[in-house]
């Protein structure tokens, strides 16, 4: 079975809360899955246009649905965005995950590249509003 990582939820110095890592994780470690509903493409649009018009994005836009962290979802959705992030968002195992991309300290915030349009940055309207497809 998969390593599991003591996390915590705090606050951000980059935005509200923020999840952080309460232990060390090292580099490649598969942190945490950003789970949620599965929604079609098409409920995923309607509720992408919904989360954008209160500057908030819950969604990961996949290639035949969307996985929203507002239903069921786990404490992933607290994973602020950054461009220089310690971890990224990728398709693994049927399901996006979290994973380090670099040894990452206990008390750490983790972030990852949201990858917004960088022409309307987080807290501003955005295009989408949708996070980087995982590669
Ligand atoms: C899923 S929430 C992340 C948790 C959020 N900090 C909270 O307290 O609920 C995603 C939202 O947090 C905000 N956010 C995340 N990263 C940000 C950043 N680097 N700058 C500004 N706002 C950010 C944006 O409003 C984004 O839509």
């Amino acid at each position: 079975m998969a390593k599991t990582y003591r996390l915590k939820l705090g606050q951000s110095a980059i935005h509200g809360r923020g999840l952080f890592a309460a232990e060390r994780i090292p580099a490649g470690a598969w942190i945490i899955e950003y789970t949620g509903q599965k929604v079609s493409l098409a409920e995923g649009r309607r509720r992408d246009k919904f989360y954008n018009s209160i500057g908030y994005t819950l969604l990961f836009k996949l290639d035949t649905h969307y996985v929203d962290g507002l239903v069921g979802g786990n404490e992933a959705i607290y994973i602020n965005h950054s461009l220089t992030p310690n971890a990224d968002a990728i398709m693994h195992r049927g399901g996006v995950w979290i994973r380090a991309l670099c040894d990452i300290a206990r008390g750490e915030e983790l972030t990852y590249d949201y990858g917004f349009d960088p022409a309307n940055p987080p807290g501003a309207k955005r295009r989408g509003g949708k996070r980087k497809k995982p590669a």
